[in-house]
């Protein structure tokens, strides 16, 4: 059977490979279409998420609409995902092992997309693709590897919560038309750099 974001969401569904399942209301696989150009990946499911089954509805969701349309874009036009797919009680940080339970979903999603742009937003999805960097150096800096433009950013949510971050979360977000038509130019990662610029960069 040919995979497909349905089959990926009811695989989501149905998913008690971590404890989160006994707590979560729904599992949040990630909406969008299939022929998206941009993921936008965010930490995990917060209460009205996990009300609704959908990712980014918010006081987060809105502001991270308004920076699309910033830009041009409307939430159906990008897919949405989260590193864990069901919401940790009480919002806590999501676990290094509820991470590793959960990243075979988006694994799926992303190998079914193949967007041009992954954006991570906050640190929980940036340490997916690089694992010990900062998000204060390395936010708004684009690194192509395999093909794909991997785009950390600051969360919405901590721009809500710290004021003097909107302006980095704007001027990083005005930048993604751009990347996405000189996408060619960028050089891909040679493999031998990947593990370095990977952790590093
Ligand atoms: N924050 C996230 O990281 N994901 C959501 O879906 C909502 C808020």
């Amino acid at each position: 059977m040919d995979e497909t974001l349905e089959h990926i969401a009811a695989d989501v569904r149905a998913c008690r490979a971590c404890d989160l399942y006994h707590s979560r209301s729904q599992a949040v696989p990630g909406q969008g279409p299939v022929d998206a150009r941009v993921i936008f990946i965010g930490e995990g499911p917060g209460f009205h998420e996990d009300q609704q089954g959908v990712p980014f509805v918010g006081a987060a969701g809105e502001f991270l609409e308004e920076l699309l349309a910033m830009i041009g874009l409307k939430r159906r036009e990008v897919f949405i995902a989260n590193v864990i797919k069901c919401r940790p009680p009480g919002n806590r940080d999501p676990r290094p092992d509820e991470i590793e339970a959960c990243s075979g979903f988006l694994d799926r999603q992303i190998a079914l997309i193949r967007p041009l742009v992954i954006v991570t937003l906050g640190r929980f999805s940036m340490a997916r693709y690089f694992p010990h960097a900062k998000i204060s150096h390395i936010h708004g800096q684009p690194r192509k590897i395999d093909g794909i433009l991997y785009y950390p950013m600051y969360h919405p949510a901590a721009a809500l919560h710290q004021p003097s971050l909107r302006p980095k979360v704007e001027e990083d977000m005005a930048r993604i038309p751009d990347l996405m038509a000189r996408i060619d130019e960028f050089p891909d990662t040679p493999p031998q750099e990947q593990v370095t610029q990977l952790h590093l960069f």
